[in-house]
Parts: structure tokens; sequence; C-alpha cells
């Protein structure tokens, strides 16, 4: 099945109605978030940005879970031939390449555990992975926020991890490193990001 806006909104429909909630919204400001970037970077598309933002929750589809949704979504692109979506859902929430740094449960098989340690161990990460990874902690439900905010949204609903402040520092330099590309600040590009940070 190709990748296309029709096919993603698809899914992502269908998903909303197994299992519904804030992630769809959040989904639609990751995506937009991603499009908007990948327009001022030089060797990213932006219609592929915003298509692997839209669907790098997916695996939610399978109703509420902690990171076996990241499986679930993996094998539900894997399915439809979106390699590159499939490995995303997965990558975007080891933006340090180690199954330690989950902040979430592994509610999955051993097995499942074990194809996912070695998955994103071995993953070969690009600009697309870093920029969902990126985004995906810039959008609240309710629209763009500063990173900062989204940080402790995330880490009051899940707890404080060891791997917490690393997980936060390589955000920032994921932001850095798209900012040298894009030549201003990732939030001239978030349209409503002040006043939805100060929310
Ligand atoms: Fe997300």
């Amino acid at each position: 099945m190709e990748l296309t806006r029709q096919t993603a909104e698809q899914a992502l429909q269908e998903a909303s109605k197994t299992n519904p909630g804030p992630w769809i919204d959040h989904v639609h400001y990751v995506a937009q978030a991603c499009e908007n970037i990948a327009a001022r970077c030089k060797n990213l598309s932006s219609e592929q940005a915003y298509l692997y933002g839209l669907l790098h929750d997916i695996g939610r589809y399978a109703g509420v879970s902690s990171e076996k949704h990241l499986i679930d979504g993996y094998r539900y692109c894997m399915e439809r031939g979106w390699e590159k979506a499939a490995q995303i859902c997965i990558s975007h929430a080891f933006m340090i390449q180690d199954i330690n740094t989950s902040i979430g449960e592994f509610d999955v098989s051993v097995e499942d555990y074990l194809f996912m340690k070695d998955f994103v161990a071995n993953a070969v990460y690009d600009d697309y992975d870093r920029l969902v990874q990126l985004c995906d902690s810039l959008a609240l439900p309710t629209g763009f926020c500063l990173l900062e905010k989204r940080f402790v949204d995330v880490t009051i609903r899940y707890g404080v991890h060891p791997a917490t402040i690393d997980r936060w520092k390589k955000v920032l330099e994921i932001k850095a490193m798209f900012e040298k590309q894009i030549g201003c600040s990732i939030y001239d590009l978030l349209p409503g990001v002040v006043e939805n940070s100060f929310l």
C-alpha cells in the first residue's frame, strides 16, 4: 500500500475509532511540526516528514498500552510496506539507542522485548528519525509548546527515570542540530507556540 496523506490519514481515522484519545491531536501537531521544519532542510522532504510524524504513534490503534505501542506500530507499518515509518514507530522513543533508556513499561512478550532491544541498538538513524524524536517533544494535544513544558508533562505522567536527563539533553542536541540547518529558532516555525506554552 502506498504511503500517502490519504492512506496515513485513513489509518489514523480508523485508529481513532479503536482507541480514541488525545494522542490523535498530538500526532497531528507532531506531523505539522515535522513538515514545517523539514521544509527548511535541504535534504528532507516535508511530505515524508509529515507522514512519519503522523504515523509515529499509530501502534496506539491496538488500545491503551505502554511501550507495546512501539512494536504494534512497527508491525502495522511493516504489514503495509511502510518500512521507514515502521522504524520511526520504534525509534521515536529511543533518542538514545539503548533499550534501557526507555521511560515506559515493556508490556510485551520476551520475544518482542528482545526484538526491540536488538532493533534499537542496530537501527541506523537519519534526520527523519531525529526530526520525529524532536517534534514528539514539541507537541501537546493542545498544540505546540516549549520543549521544556513537554518534558515536564511526560515526566509527570511517566515518572522520573535514570535516563530522563540524558534523554532531555539528547533532544536539546537534536534541536540545536536542526536550528543550525534551518538558520532560525524551531519555535519560529510553530504557529501558536507562545500562546500554547503559556496556557
Ligand atoms: Fe508521540
